[in-house]
């Protein structure tokens, strides 16, 4: 159980500031791979939520008549990287979150929980900084209607673990300006001691745009995470290089230049020193990084225009809504709670309590033991399951939220006749088993590749995994196993 004290879920945005208004110190909770992982190491024990996952108007990604973007706070890293609007205007953004965790936290973690935790490693951030993203703060006033207040990202970071929002706001959009991207090239690079599950020892975010020729540098921005307590821009740097020539010169020197507007520090990860020597670098190289593309799109004829049906199928969803509700919600005397949902291909109804992981409700009420505990933190990918088709970390995942939805675990993956799964015969065709601890998630992370009817390279697929901890087979067993499955008809 996490030591949650009470928990509601708004089905609205008025409710759930009407919620906050009843309970101030009460704490948002999207994804909840930050906050559940504080009140299971004790710093946010005894904590009051207000979860926001289920309301509709903080969710999308949209493109606005003047083609502003606008980016739901309850998008997850997953849904960013793969949204068109992304991928053809902001790609900087799709793949910097592209890189947090792994697939299954992907599947979870917010922009919106990365943004408002305050973290300076968080993967977002350096990008949000350079697209000099405007953010959506909405209240209620006395009267009970909505007022929204915009901050530039720029100025949201306070310090460590804190930004500027007041007790009764919750972040509502992101938006983009165009003038901030259109024309700009950008590459973002995280520098972590893993490829996955790491968070960033440095990350470095520039975003440039060059003259059509390609022959002058016109304007550029360079952000870093965890190059002082807060993400942060470097504006003489920046100044500098206008009007120079793109390329390696002019690169360098912005690397040189931005030592002398940062403070990183020394902890266990990396010395001050060496993270110096990586705020150079990495703005060198995406720097270069940035041109490049720049050359490639101009050889190709130009950047690909967003489809014009994209912009205006989009744009028709709907906005927050405006009407407050009359009566104020009562707060979490809702403990326990009746859920429906789909386990293994059967419905059922089962009593959770608002403090349970799903993990825990599969394990201890209905048995399933194949979903494992191992670390309980959201970092060994033991107890993965797929809901609705999507892999996801069952430990730092309430069971509630598993309402209305379909909950594949291990024990439903046999056929009619009792026979294994084309997933779990690789594995033992493969040897990728011994213990056996990691065996059932890591199977349910294969069989959500092999369901995606999608071919991927090995390299692909080392990714896929990533989000599994395995510490007696070694990984090439069971690349192989996956690669298996994958590849035959199912
Ligand atoms: C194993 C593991 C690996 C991770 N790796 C990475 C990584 O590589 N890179 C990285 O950047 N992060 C990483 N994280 C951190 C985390 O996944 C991200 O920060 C994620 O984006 C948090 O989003 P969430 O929706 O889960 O936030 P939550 O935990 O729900 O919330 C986080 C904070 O934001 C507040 N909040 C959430 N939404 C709003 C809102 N709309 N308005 C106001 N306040 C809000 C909450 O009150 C809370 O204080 C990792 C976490 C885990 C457990
Ligand atoms: S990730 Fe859930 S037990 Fe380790
Ligand atoms: S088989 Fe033992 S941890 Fe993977």
């Amino acid at each position: 159980m996490f030591a949650i004290n009470s928990y509601v879920q708004a089905k609205t945005l008025t409710e759930a500031l009407r919620y906050k208004q009843a309970k101030p110190k009460a704490r948002w909770i999207a994804g909840g791979s930050d906050l559940l992982i504080q009140i299971r190491e004790g710093k946010l024990a005894g904590a009051d939520l207000i979860a926001i996952r289920d309301i509709p108007e903080m969710s999308g990604i949209t493109l606005d008549e003047e083609e502003n973007i606008h980016i739901g706070p309850l998008s997850t890293f997953g849904q960013i990287a793969a949204n068109p609007i992304i991928q053809s205007r902001i790609p900087l953004l799709g793949r910097a979150v592209d890189q947090a965790g792994g697939p299954q936290l992907r599947n979870v973690g917010t922009i919106g929980g990365n943004i408002c935790n305050g973290a300076t490693s968080a993967d977002s951030g350096a990008s949000l900084f350079v697209l000099e993203a405007v953010l959506v703060l909405s209240r209620l006033d006395q009267e009970g209607q909505l007022v929204n207040e915009e901050k530039e990202i720029g100025s949201f970071y306070l310090g460590p673990g804190r930004v500027d929002i007041a007790p009764d706001q919750i972040l509502t959009d992101i938006y983009i300006p165009k003038e901030k991207y259109q024309n700009f090239f950008g590459h973002y690079t995280k520098y972590s001691m893993r490829n996955a599950m790491d968070i960033a020892t440095l990350g470095c975010a520039v975003y440039a745009r060059f003259s059509d020729d390609l022959s002058r540098i016109e304007e550029v921005r360079l952000a870093y995470g965890v190059a002082g307590p807060t993400p942060s821009r470097c504006p003489a740097a920046e100044k500098a290089l206008v009007g120079m020539q793109p390329g390696d010169e002019a690169f360098r020197q912005l690397g040189r230049l931005a030592l002398a507007e940062i403070n990183p520090r020394d902890s266990w990860r990396a010395s001050r020193a060496f993270r110096l020597q990586l705020a150079e670098e990495l703005a060198y190289r995406s720097g270069l990084a940035c041109f490049e593309e720049a050359r490639l799109v101009k050889a190709s004829g130009g950047r690909q225009a967003a489809a014009p049906q994209e912009a205006a199928a989009l744009k028709a969803e709907p906005g927050l809504k405006q009407e407050a509700e009359q009566a104020a919600p009562g707060f979490g005397d809702e403990r326990r709670w009746f859920m429906s949902c789909t386990v293994n291909g059967r419905p059922v109804e089962v009593a959770v309590d608002n403090r349970e992981s799903l993990a825990d409700m599969l394990r201890n009420q209905l048995g399933l033991t194949s979903v494992k505990k191992g670390c309980d933190v959201g970092e060994c990918g033991a107890c993965t399951v797929l809901v609705d088709g999507k892999s996801i970390d069952s430990c730092i995942y309430l069971a509630r939220w598993a309402e209305g939805k379909h909950i594949l675990t291990t024990e439903g993956l046999r056929g009619a006749e009792n026979e294994l799964s084309i997933v779990q015969q690789a594995f033992i065709d493969e040897a990728a088993v011994q213990c056996g601890f990691c065996t059932p998630g890591l199977i349910m992370t294969a069989t959500e590749i092999v369901d995606s009817g999608r071919l991927y390279s090995r390299e692909e697929l080392r990714r896929l995994i990533s989000g599994h901890l395995c510490r007696c087979t070694g990984y090439q067993n069971i690349l192989n196993a996956v690669e298996k499955a994958a590849g035959l008809e199912k």
